[in-house]
């Protein structure tokens, strides 16, 4: 059991559920017994975790554009879900460069979209809205950011993220929060890895397409720090932050941070070489450093998740050495072994849950 069994035979949206995160939100929820449903744009990208754990056959799924209101809006109308996990968004930094207006509609329009339709829900319903760790204006600062500190965003990708919010406050506060059926949170985390990733201009995704073909990856920042974190890691707290809110536990209409241990941040160079040694690779031969920076990334960015320990009792499970073995465990099952990924995905769920057991943490629970 975990969450208190709150998602057992509940029905519960995942917008971007054809997403890396919201695959393994939506396998997750599966093995918590949901009656899981989603509504996603596109299959994102060839291969896709979506495809590879089969499941349009598992969950109940629409396609639909978010900005499209009363596509939305119906298919809410037409589940009422318990649960709303909205993560759907144009997420990816350098596509976000390409075009600028389509990363705006889809993560502030779009979120107004999903704020429209629950405004015309009727029954008790619990939603969590997924924005990001870049919402913050980035002062470049050493400190961990609090859930009070300044929104913003210099790059149009972390803009909409802070715009997003915005959107999300005055909605809270000019509808929402007068509808006592309506619980509402707002989750914010960074930088995620996993198996099941394969979208563009992200390290990980890098480095597995190159191994897996015996070829040199490419890496444009070596020095450059990330707090590296499993994507198990903010589901828990997406789905703790819905157990509370549902339970009453723990404030509505607030956000929330969800990030790594302080250790995790190494460089790109660390962790590319670490999933080399997991391949079984000597990763001075398998790395090219071209330096090559084709657009700006803001530079290190940590969370503080102290709020999200005193109100939700939640704190990051994994070391950094057992998020690595995860993710080549991973990709080489798909690589080279050709196993069940399914399978081998809730596998990992339950190593994840036996891990956060031994730490008692009280979403185990
Ligand atoms: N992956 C990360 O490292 C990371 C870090 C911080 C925050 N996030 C946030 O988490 C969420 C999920 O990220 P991800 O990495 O799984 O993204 P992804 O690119 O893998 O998936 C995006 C999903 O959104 C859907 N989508 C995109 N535009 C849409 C539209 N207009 N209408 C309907 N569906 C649409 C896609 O079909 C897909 O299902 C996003 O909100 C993202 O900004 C991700």
């Amino acid at each position: 059991m975990a969450f208190n069994n709150i998602y057992k035979g509940k029905k519960v949206l995942v917008t971007g559920n054809t997403g890396f995160k919201g695959s393994w939100l939506s396998t997750w929820l599966l093995t918590l017994g949901a009656e899981t449903y989603g509504f996603s744009k596109d299959i994102p990208t060839t291969p896709s975790i979506f495809e590879t754990l089969s499941l349009a056959g598992r969950m109940h799924h629409r396609f639909g554009d978010i900005r499209d209101k009363e596509a939305l809006d119906s298919y809410i109308q037409q589940v009422k879900p318990d649960f709303i996990f909205h993560l759907a968004a144009q997420a990816i930094v350098s596509t976000s460069y390409a075009d600028p207006f389509d990363t705006l509609t889809t993560n502030v329009t779009g979120t107004a979209s999903v704020l429209e339709s629950i405004r015309n829900i009727s029954w008790p319903c619990t939603c969590v809205l997924i924005t990001s760790d870049k919402a913050y204006d980035n002062v470049e600062w050493i400190w961990g950011y609090r859930e009070m500190d300044a929104l913003g965003g210099k790059d149009v990708y972390s803009g909409s993220k802070g715009a997003a919010e915005l959107v999300i406050k005055s909605y809270w506060h000019s509808f929402i929060k007068a509808m006592p059926r309506i619980k509402l949170g707002i989750a914010r985390a960074g930088n995620v890895i996993g198996g099941g990733d394969w979208a563009k201009d992200r390290i990980v995704v890098d480095c597995v397409k190159a191994f897996s073909r015996q070829e040199a990856v490419e890496i444009r920042s070596p020095r450059s720090t990330r707090p590296w974190q499993h994507v198990l890691e903010p589901l828990s707290g997406y789905l703790t932050l819905g157990q509370y809110l549902y339970e009453e536990k723990t404030g509505n209409g607030e956000a929330y941070n969800f990030g790594p241990r302080a250790e995790q941040t190494k460089t790109v160079f660390e962790l590319v070489r670490d999933l080399a040694a997991q391949w079984g690779l000597n990763p001075e031969q398998i790395v090219r450093i071209t330096g090559n920076v084709p657009f700006e990334e803001a530079t290190l960015l940590k969370l503080n998740c102290d709020k999200a320990l005193s109100y939700l009792n939640w704190h990051s499970t994994l070391h950094y050495e057992q998020c690595v073995t995860m993710i080549a465990q991973w990709y080489k099952a798909f690589y080279l072994e050709k196993t069940d990924l399914y399978d081998l995905t809730v596998r990992q769920i339950d190593s994840y849950l036996k891990e956060a057991e031994k730490q008692q943490l009280a979403w185990t629970k």
